[in-house]
């Protein structure tokens, strides 16, 4: 039997996100490199020649002048892709798109562009927004409630789902002959009505190699999880320790049996900072001077405030107990990181100066240490189903250099990571099953021309 394969992601924030705010005074990394398209097709092309299956581009579209670096000045993630796309040739390109701000038909068409530029490469990061100040750059006076959040999401997702089978495989005849370019009866209209959104279709493009952009899926809390067990072919999560992600795999593999699907049509890809070091001792001590670099108590306090909907922590005293009445604003933002936080501070009876200053203490990563030893903690974390792959975020290049001259030699040699792209599209290499077209599908079930347009999709769309 072929041995199960570590899976790589890579996420490019180059100048910094959330807790990082100077990554960017790094020599080795340019100033405007979160804007500068020849970083990002320089790096793409660096994770490609070291065969990751995948680059992330996170985002979001709410900021103060306290967000983090990368947060502040960046590229749209499907401009961004879409100039990767044309730089590259195996590597795939997941990006983040909200379903609480866009529309399906949009949605739909923009991947659908991708996954054709790129020739069956693109994935959907989806998410819900978490920052609730996006609404004031969407002519809302507030953010959804988390049950309208991920009812959105659902419907959203099924509603893309179906619009990319708008044309089956063969549609487009095009044969100069007959001059016939199109077989109507391969194009399928949606006429959808449902609880959040009309729409008719089809869509007006094809599908590509891969069938379908692959779908990922980042919240956390319970419904997030459902969401991401439901739809999520690929599940981007933290995993602090062995423990929890061997927890959070088994909860989300179980939760997506539940909806009737095979624990392998789901890839679980924690994030993770990988520090290499000469030797464990070393690599620890650059992970300590790398997170005390980025050790700012005031930045560190004002930023504090974005899972709780940019609460205001500053003015309250520091001495005092931590600010239990902050969780109300979190209703609407990043609720399940501002609840472990407010948790964290009461069972600990912790003061806002020792939650700020605990939650900015050097942590020590499970992937820190010499190149073996990270090796063999990412294949002890693939071999436990703690992980199928790993998300690198890309923070100093040097440690990014180190992780691919260092560390994937020697899981190579073991047949852990790949030495060559086995397919050409990013479902292919994730090893996640080519999405049939379901009038297609439909039809070769039943023998007979699929079920009449406007029913031919699920019920619940
Ligand atoms: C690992 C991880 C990465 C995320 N990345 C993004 C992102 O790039 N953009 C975004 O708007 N939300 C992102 N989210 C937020 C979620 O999509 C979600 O909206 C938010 O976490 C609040 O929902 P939750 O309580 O279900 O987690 C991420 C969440 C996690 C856990």
């Amino acid at each position: 039997m072929l041995r199960r394969q570590l899976k790589l992601g890579a996420v490019l924030t180059p100048t910094g996100g959330p807790g990082h705010p100077y990554t960017w005074l790094d020599p080795e990394i340019p100033g405007d490199a979160s804007v500068d398209i020849d970083w990002y097709i320089e790096y793409a092309r660096l994770a490609e020649e070291a065969k990751f299956d995948l680059v992330f581009i996170v985002d979001s579209q709410f900021i103060t002048a306290d967000s983090p670096p990368h947060y502040l000045n960046r590229l749209e993630p499907l401009t961004l892709l879409s100039a990767l796309a044309v730089s590259t040739n195996n590597i795939g390109l997941v990006g983040t798109l909200t379903t609480s701000y866009n529309q399906p038909f949009n949605v739909a068409r923009r991947f659908a562009s991708l996954d054709l530029i790129s020739r069956g490469r693109a994935g959907w990061n989806v998410v819900t927004s978490g920052d609730g100040g996006t609404a004031g750059n969407y002519g809302l006076d507030e953010h959804y409630d988390y049950a309208t959040r991920y009812g959105r999401a659902a419907e959203h997702l099924e509603v893309v789902q179906a619009l990319w089978d708008s044309y089956e495989d063969d549609a487009f005849v095009r044969d100069r002959a007959t001059k016939r370019f199109l077989d109507p009866s391969r194009q399928h209209t949606l006429n959808h009505r449902g609880e959040y959104f009309s729409v008719t279709g089809p869509l007006n493009i094809s599908r590509s190699a891969q069938g379908q952009p692959v779908i990922f899926q980042a919240g956390d809390s319970d419904q997030g999880r459902d969401l991401g067990a439901r739809f999520g072919e690929g599940i981007f999560t933290h995993a602090p320790n062995f423990e929890a992600g061997v927890a959070f795999y088994s909860d989300i593999k179980s939760r997506a049996a539940a909806y009737g699907r095979s624990p392998e049509e789901l890839v679980v890809l924690p994030g993770a900072f990988i520090t290499v070091g000469d030797t464990d001792d070393e690599a620890r001590e650059i992970e300590r001077e790398t997170q005390l670099a980025d050790n700012d108590f005031q930045r560190s306090l004002r930023e504090l405030g974005r899972p709780f909907g940019w609460h205001d922590f500053s003015r309250y005293d520091l001495d005092a107990p931590f600010p239990q009445e902050a969780l109300a604003d979190a209703e609407r933002s990043f609720y399940t990181q501002a609840k472990k936080i407010t948790e964290l501070a009461s069972a600990n009876g912790f003061t806002l100066r020792q939650t700020v200053e605990t939650l900015n203490a050097p942590k020590k990563s499970p992937f820190t240490g010499s190149a073996e030893t990270v090796a063999n903690e990412l294949q002890r974390w693939l071999d436990g189903r703690a992980l199928d792959g790993i998300n690198i975020h890309i923070g100093h290049p040097a440690q990014f250099r180190r992780f691919v001259g260092e560390v994937l030699p020697i899981l190579r040699e073991r047949g852990a990571v790949r030495d060559e792209y086995e397919h050409d599209t990013l479902r292919g290499n994730l090893g996640l099953p080519f999405i049939e077209n379901r009038y297609t599908r439909s039809r070769s079930e039943n023998g007979a021309e699929p079920t009449p347009i406007d029913t031919a999709v699920p019920a619940t769309v």
